[in-house]
């Protein structure tokens, strides 16, 4: 079988925001508790955290990580994780059914934030707390020294501001399950407001408003179009989440779901240039679609806890999703669409990044290990930095629950000017079939070299990396993949993900 694809130099689709590449790490289950923090851990710095779990983040070159929810920002005061530590309350935490002693708060997430090299994006409580609660927040964290809240946080140990820069007014406020959980009307005021007083503190900040949960809301796009109504010109961003499953374990359906993400994306956007027009604003408002996974594998195994059958244990094992190689399919479609869409995406999350739905998994006092889709996701983020090509892409498809006509291939390239590179990232969606690639590379001047070329395959699609088997889905170089003139040649296994780079 074969699939044709044609690059060119000045097709592009847009500069991509470092962003697009960050992630989420949220107080629920063990993602700061045991997966980042563990003091006691032989890996453990002087701050608790542990050396194993931040190189491996590290390595990530994550450039914004989300904190500290999520569902659990609604109930959230963050007053309780600020000043001695022995003071701290332990709090119920509504949204998970757990307790949380708030031995990590905002201080020691900055500081995490620069071990491991990134900047926090901060989520604000919308749910059961308001604007007061907001700029009281916002002026902790940024504001100077001679005022209230700036002198506190000295007297926590921090004088400088911490300056950050990017914050989430709430989270999923469309969700009935959400505490404080509003209409479009009522979180529109709400947020509008609220990003009136934040941005009279600092107008440079830049703000996240929360669109739709997932688009099959029943509010959704509706949701979007009235939360705009009353933000658009105050807010820089609006926020989709969606997280995908194979319950139904039907590969050629699920591999076929980002098909779904896209249209997702386009009809926000679409939603965005409407009310854009309706305003007569001169505004770009772009999408951060700051929390995107799989997540079903733990489903079954949470209910418990989530139903309050457990009582209120701290940082128990939730949302621990074992991924299996199919996962890793899926996630290079995900992060494909994301590049092709980079035009409107500028800032995406994974989440989360440790633990919780993640793909970094540790066990308390032992090790931590690449989950299968840390693969895809480190390639992304690592090569997939540059501008967006627009590829034209001629690949026989299939019919889906989803779409009709779904491309074997799915394929996005980046062309990297500063390192002279052009980097693919390709999934076969076939069960059976190789597909024979070849690109057409034009306006780039001159033959390039292939320079790296990863494959991730396994004749077991349901395989997961276990504490006992930790490397058993891991990226192999690969070889066959030729350069003749302008034209690269290579092939693709059935259901594998390849990353193919060039120097030009
Ligand atoms: O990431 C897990 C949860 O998914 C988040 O807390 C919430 O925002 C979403 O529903």
């Amino acid at each position: 079988m074969r699939a044709s694809v044609t690059a060119h130099r000045d097709f592009t689709i847009s500069r991509i925001d470092d962003r697009l590449y960050c992630a989420f790490l949220e107080h629920l289950g063990r993602a700061i508790y045991t997966g980042i923090y563990e003091p006691g851990h032989p890996t453990a710095d002087k701050n608790g955290m542990r050396g194993d779990v931040a190189q491996l983040v590290r390595d990530l070159r994550i450039p914004y990580v989300r904190y500290p929810g999520g569902n659990f920002v609604s109930a959230y005061n963050w007053e309780d994780g600020v000043g001695p530590r022995e003071q701290r309350p332990t709090r119920l935490d509504l949204a998970w059914h757990t307790s949380d002693s708030n031995a990590v708060g905002v201080h020691e997430f900055y500081d995490w934030c620069e071990t491991v090299g990134t900047k926090p994006m901060l989520a604000i409580n919308l749910g059961s707390r308001g604007l007061d609660e907001a700029r009281n927040f916002v002026e902790y964290v940024n504001g100077p020294t001679g005022s209230y809240w700036g002198d506190l946080r000295k007297k926590n140990g921090r004088a400088e501001p911490f300056d950050v820069r990017l914050w989430c007014l709430g989270n999923e406020m469309d969700g009935p399950w959400q505490v404080g959980h509003k209409t479009a009307d009522e979180y529109g005021r709400l947020a509008l407001e609220t990003a009136k007083a934040l941005r009279a503190f600092d107008k440079s900040l830049e703000l996240v408003v929360c669109g739709s949960s997932n688009s099959d809301m029943a509010t959704y796009p509706e949701w979007e179009r009235v939360v705009l109504e009353h933000t658009y010109d105050a807010v820089d961003h609006i926020s989709l989440h969606m997280y995908f499953n194979n319950r139904a374990n039907h590969t050629a359906n699920y591999l076929a779901l980002n098909e779904k993400l896209d249209r997702y994306i386009g009809t926000i956007a679409s939603t965005i240039s409407f009310v854009k027009a309706k305003k007569r604003s001169k505004r770009n408002v772009t999408i951060s679609f700051d929390e995107w996974n799989v997540w079903y594998h733990s489903n079954a195994a949470d209910r418990a806890t989530l139903d309050g059958n457990n009582g209120w244990p701290h940082a128990p094992r939730l949302l621990e999703d074992a991924y299996n190689f199919e996962d890793v399919l899926q996630v290079g479609c995900i992060l494909n669409t994301f590049i092709r869409r980079s035009d409107v995406v500028r800032i995406a999350c994974i989440a989360q990044l440790v633990n919780v739905i993640a793909p970094i998994l540790t066990e308390p006092g032992g090790p931590a290990w690449k989950q299968t889709i840390y693969f895809p996701y480190y390639f992304a983020s690592v090569f997939g930095r540059g501008t967006a090509l627009n590829l034209t892409v001629d690949s026989p498809g299939y019919d889906a629950d989803v779409a009709d006509n779904v491309p074997y291939l799915d394929v996005s390239g980046v062309h990297d000017e500063a390192a002279g590179t052009l980097t693919f990232f390709a999934v076969n969606r076939h069960a059976s079939e190789t597909l024979e690639l070849s690109i057409d590379l034009l306006g780039f001047g001159g033959p390039g070299r292939v320079i790296d070329h990863q494959v991730l395959t396994h004749a077991d699609l349901k395989v997961a990396n276990t504490l006992a088997n930790p490397d058993a889905v891991a990226p192999k170089t690969g070889s066959g993949v030729a350069i003749d003139g302008s034209k690269l040649t290579g092939r693709l296994p059935p259901y594998s993900y390849q990353m193919i780079r060039v120097q030009l």
